[in-house]
């Protein structure tokens, strides 16, 4: 019974919050989406109250990785073990823990310890607080080539399930996730049970996220936004020079990769783009030949899903990423798949980047299916159904990109394209005095 009132309460302050336009997201009336997959149900299970669940790695500056999971009870230690062998741990690091409450939900003790400095491409086992069991992680390459698993809008539902097993199959050194993980939407325990089913792959790879609208749970006068997803998914912004968990950066074999957030603010006199001119200021190409951008929502997207959600976010800060020279920016919020020519300003440009929209994880809410047309010029493929990206970057000019299509439940390759980076084909070495420009103007 005070649980059904809770959900009513939630429910309820749902409609109120989407009400008062907190998110914009009058366009999905536009479109009608087909069946969603059944909600998947986690039965209820008794543990310890100090053994260690939703266990999940990410970056944490170089050589170094955080380590994050939660204890029902409060006392456990924030304590990992880790060493190169199995049950042989070498080496142990204190971290320190957290929790938050929610109008009626309390978390439990969520901990985070930085573990390192680890070596490169290195498998790792590890346990936590103290306690078993044991789980194995592998660091990424400190050098081409590398492969990025790509999926947003993730929920979890049996389409999820399908996605991250798909995920499973394929050999990859990490996730990065453009937003929307538990569609929680205010049911905090929903933020558990997406602990849960994620912690197989998370606790066995870093998993890079990024903010999207689903993680705001903003009620008015109440509560802030991004209390659950701050607490839980606590990704490298202090290591990367950034004030906010919501934007950060990190570098991994060759790779600059920018999480910027959509959901706050972003012109021009906002901390997130004072952060971004600073971070893009120590991009050094010679280090990082490649220079990767995430956020939520899409800034080219010719889906009607969501169509110009991006545009205020583009007009302030296309023109840096422009004068960077950043490689491809992946999207999510759109629940379909979209890839497009290298673009700048809406107009083809081979010196632009290629922006993909992936926000095609399996959540609850079905597929984005109606497409403006014609087909703008910038757009070269896009569809309507569930998958996932890998991007495997081969060397400093080349990577290659894939989207999986799960058809029939098969990981089927429907997208695939070679993207030669932008120090390869010389752009690069005309912006510099562009970017010195734009970076010298406060
Ligand atoms: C980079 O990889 C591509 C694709 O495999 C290959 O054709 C090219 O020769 C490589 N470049 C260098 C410098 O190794
Ligand atoms: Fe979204």
């Amino acid at each position: 019974m005070k649980l059904q009132l809770i959900f009513l309460a939630a429910a309820i302050l749902t409609l109120i919050s989407s009400g008062i336009g907190i998110e914009a997201g009058s366009s999905e009336e536009d479109y009608i989406r087909p069946k969603p997959r059944k909600a998947l149900s986690f039965p209820w299970k008794p543990k310890h109250s100090s053994e260690p669940q939703q266990v999940h790695i990410s970056l944490a500056g170089e050589k170094h990785m955080r380590i994050t999971w939660i204890t029902d009870d409060t006392s456990s230690p924030s304590i990992v073990e880790y060493g190169t062998s199995h049950g042989k741990y070498t080496s142990s690091s204190q971290g320190e823990s957290t929790s938050y409450s929610y109008l009626m939900y309390s978390s439990g003790t969520i901990h985070h310890v930085v573990i390192g400095p680890l070596e490169d491409d290195t498998v790792y086992f590890y346990r936590c607080g103290g306690q078993d069991p044991e789980f194995q992680l592998k660091t990424p390459p400190s050098r081409f080539p590398v492969t990025f698993a790509v999926a947003g809008d993730l929920g979890q539902t049996e389409w999820t399930k399908t996605t991250l097993d798909h995920i499973g199959q394929c050999k990859y050194d990490l996730h990065l996730i453009p937003g929307d993980l538990s569609y929680a939407d205010y049911q905090q325990h929903l933020w558990d049970s997406f602990g849960a089913l994620v912690q197989p792959l998370a606790s066995a790879r870093a998993w890079m996220t990024t903010e999207g609208n689903h993680e705001k749970e903003k009620i008015f006068l109440l509560k802030s936004g991004f209390q659950a997803y701050n607490a839980r998914w606590k990704m490298p912004y202090e290591e990367s020079g950034s004030s906010s968990n919501l934007y950060y950066s990190f570098e991994v074999a060759g790779v600059h990769v920018i999480m910027l957030g959509s959901y706050t603010d972003y012109d021009e006199y906002s901390e997130q783009y004072a952060w971004l001119k600073e971070d893009l200021a120590k991009v050094d190409r010679e280090r990082t030949p490649w220079l990767l951008v995430l956020l939520h929502a899409p800034w080219y997207n010719s889906n009607w899903a969501h169509q110009g959600e991006g545009n205020r976010m583009k007009a302030s800060m296309e023109p840096l990423l422009y004068a960077a020279g950043v490689d491809i920016l992946l999207a999510g919020h759109v629940h379909a798949y979209e890839r497009s020519e290298r673009v700048y300003n809406d107009i083809l440009d081979p010196c632009g980047a290629v922006h993909i929209t992936i926000g095609d994880g399996g959540n609850r809410e079905g597929l984005a299916h109606w497409y403006r047309n014609p087909k703008p010029q910038w757009s070269i493929f896009r569809e309507a159904s569930f998958g996932h990206g890998e991007l495997k970057i081969v060397n400093e000019t080349h990577a290659f990109w894939s989207w999986h299509r799960n058809d029939d439940d098969e990981p089927v390759k429907s997208d695939q394209v070679w993207i030669n980076s932008l120090v390869g084909n010389g752009c690069i070495v005309g912006k510099k005095h562009e970017l010195r420009k734009i970076l010298a103007v406060l």
